[in-house]
């Protein structure tokens, strides 16, 4: 089959690279793609965006289904736009990806069937004074979020109750554009995360992928600024048969259940964004297609094809279509741009192997220039993975490759994994 993979990030990457090493994958485009994912398929400069014009090149190339990376596309219609155009989507209605799209439909979602989640309250600019009041009835630290997409950043986590109030004041006032109009707030949950993974048919199939945790603050030891994530591994060592029996039953037959109930068609990736709270799996957010950089350790790990499972989804029937997992770890290492999260030079040429024996690079940031030069174009440029019979063994063979690898102001945490290794649970 003819596929057409939307995005340009690491994700990106290696969704196509495990694409690509399906035998039912005729051809494979990634639109627009990046300065490394020509190694799977063909890039092509098109907008993830640009319904119509992804409409044309779907016509005249013969695409048969289309696998959205990010977001911003499924929230923006993207399955309903091609719905009846006889290219297969893989991902939720417009409607269910309200999951990710607006945070109080996720919560409202959660309390109609019964998921666990921290208790919550939304508010609006009329009742901003409410909402200060709920605020004072919450223990410290205290959780707002813009109720729609914020490009990662409309999460705040506050310690001072005062600091808090006028936070909320100003989110309402449009401190995130449009997004923050609404603001959930949240009862704060202390644990350990990690990202659960589904795919599901919209008629009751679904499959579970191997679990990754990422890793999402710049500096080491979780300090610094939430980033778009700077290493994650897989698999995770208290995500065990237990806690993973909780999530089925808990979490994601309800999650399920519930999309059918409410009439809403899924037919894709559903991210689980877990804390686990003394053992109790608890949902912190939906999101509604793969993590980045979670696909970079859960894409190596999934050892059965991957266009039958997406096929399977699109046409609303997984049957019984394998979702084996690698016995093997992986873990990924982000290289990022100086500076990152904040301000950083790009067109950096990246120097090195890029190729090593013992790791996958999968580029994110980057751009091939007309020479061939590989340069920066990004915060999260590479993305270095590595598979071992654990995770020590996995990320000696990343910092390793990593060591080999060079461009100006590049950057990496040396201590992805290590929570998970020494957790006790
Ligand atoms: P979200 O965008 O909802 O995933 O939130 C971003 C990050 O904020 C999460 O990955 C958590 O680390 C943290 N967070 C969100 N909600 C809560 C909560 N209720 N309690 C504790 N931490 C939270
Ligand atoms: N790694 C978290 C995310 O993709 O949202």
């Amino acid at each position: 089959m003819n596929i057409l993979l939307l995005g340009s990030g690491g994700r990106e990457s290696a969704l196509a690279r495990k694409i690509s090493e399906s035998k039912r994958c005729s051809h494979l485009w990634i639109a627009p793609g990046n300065g490394g994912t020509d190694a799977y398929g063909t890039n092509v400069a098109l907008s993830p965006l640009d319904f119509d014009a992804i409409k044309n090149f779907v016509a005249e190339n013969a695409v048969d289904m289309i696998v959205v990376g990010n977001e911003d596309p499924l929230v923006a219609g993207i399955y309903d736009y091609f719905e009846n155009d006889g290219v297969l989507v893989v991902g939720p209605s417009k409607a269910a990806a309200a999951l990710e799209g607006s945070k109080d439909f996720a919560k409202g979602f959660m309390s109609r069937h019964g998921i666990p989640t921290a208790a919550y309250a939304t508010f609006t600019a009329e009742t901003l004074e409410q909402g200060k009041e709920f605020l004072a009835t919450l223990k410290a630290p205290y959780v707002l979020k813009a109720d729609g997409l914020a490009a990662g950043k409309g999460v705040l986590i506050i310690p001072d109750l005062a600091e808090a109030q006028d936070a909320l004041a100003e989110m309402l006032a449009g401190q995130f554009g449009e997004s923050s109009r609404k603001v959930v707030i949240e009862e704060f949950l202390s644990g350990i995360e990690c990202s659960v993974f589904v795919l599901t048919d919209s008629n009751g199939g679904y499959r579970i992928l191997p679990v990754a945790k990422d890793y999402k603050r710049v500096g080491e030891g979780d300090t610094g600024p939430n980033t778009g994530g700077m290493g994650a591994v897989s698999p995770v060592k208290f995500a065990d048969a237990e806690f993973m029996d909780k999530v089925e039953k808990r979490i994601i037959i309800p999650t399920i259940e519930g999309l059918r109930k409410e009439g809403l068609t899924y037919r894709g990736f559903i991210f689980l964004g877990l804390i686990n709270v003394d053992g109790e799996p608890k949902v912190i957010e939906y999101n509604v297609r793969m993590g980045d950089p979670e696909t970079e350790v859960v894409m190596p790990r999934l050892a059965s094809d991957l266009v039958d499972l997406l096929e399977g989804c699109a046409k609303g029937d997984l049957g019984d279509i394998p979702a084996e997992h690698d016995p093997r770890a992986a873990v990924t290492v982000i290289a990022v741009s100086g500076g990152y999260p904040g301000s950083y030079p790009k067109g950096k040429e990246i120097t090195g192997c890029l190729t090593p024996a013992d790791s996958l690079v999968f580029h994110a940031g980057t751009k091939k220039d007309a020479e061939g030069r590989i340069l920066t174009s990004g915060g999260r440029v590479l993305a270095v993975t590595s598979y071992g019979d654990n995770l020590q063994d996995a990320l000696a063979k990343s910092y390793k490759s990593l060591a080999d690898i060079h461009f100006d102001g590049m950057a990496y945490r040396r201590d992805i994994g290590l929570d998970v290794i020494n957790y006790k649970g």
